[in-house]
């Protein structure tokens, strides 16, 4: 059984505030990231969390050290409980968010390979490997991997074991349907199949029978 999260990429705060409304009692975190913030403020997290949902920002982080943790601190002191964070600046860049988030009562979870084609010309193969390894020395609790490839999904959870947790963005929109790679995961990420849809709650329950 895997989770639900929304990737609300709308813009507005309206537009927010409407989804996630029609959305309620069918997610189990919303995962916000630069369309809605750069639209909104960050002000938003909070508006949202209001219906006592966990927000998870999706900024990719890629940064050094200090500036990691000084996001850190402005991702929770407003409202968020988790963060997602790149791999690839290394293991204090990714040390950094791992204790920011853990500092504040947050979770990290950390990108080890992408979902999109272009993935396949980095953020993938030996690197994701790699990168999913760092994400486990590092106590990131968890790691996000695509719903587009569940083969390599599979390979990434046998390298984290099932203490922590896999996220898996590319259901939907991008072609992944949940019953390829719920078994591999502990949620899936659905975005425009959701907010796009003309009834948004709906589109999310069904989402939310399927990952079951
Ligand atoms: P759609 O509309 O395609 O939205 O369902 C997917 C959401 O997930 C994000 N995304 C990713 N995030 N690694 C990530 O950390 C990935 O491989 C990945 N692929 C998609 C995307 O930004 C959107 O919010």
């Amino acid at each position: 059984m895997a989770e639900l999260l929304l990737a609300l990429d709308v813009k507005g705060a309206e537009e927010a505030i409407r989804v996630s409304r029609a959305c309620e009692g069918e997610l189990d975190a919303i995962k916000i990231g630069y369309p809605l913030i750069l639209s909104t403020g960050m002000g938003i997290v909070k508006e949202l969390a209001k219906s006592n949902i966990p927000i998870i920002a999706d900024f990719k982080v890629a940064d050094i050290p200090n500036t990691n943790a000084l996001i850190c601190e402005e991702v929770f002191a407003a409202g968020c409980s988790g963060i997602i964070t790149h791999v690839f600046c290394g293991s204090d860049s990714l040390q950094a968010i791992v204790d920011g988030a853990h500092d504040h009562g947050g979770r990290a979870f950390a990108v080890c390979e992408m979902s999109h084609p272009g993935a396949l010309d980095f953020l993938s193969g030996a690197n994701a490997e790699r990168m999913a390894k760092m994400a486990k020395e590092a106590g990131a609790d968890g790691i996000i991997a695509p719903a587009t490839r569940p083969e390599r999904t599979e390979i990434l959870r046998s390298i984290i074991g099932n203490s922590m947790k896999i996220y898996s963005p590319g259901v939907g929109a991008q072609g992944a349907q949940p019953e390829d790679i719920k078994k591999y995961v502990d949620g899936i990420i659905v975005g425009r199949a959701i907010y796009e849809s003309a009834d948004p709650g709906k589109a999310a329950h069904e989402f939310r029978l399927r990952a079951l």
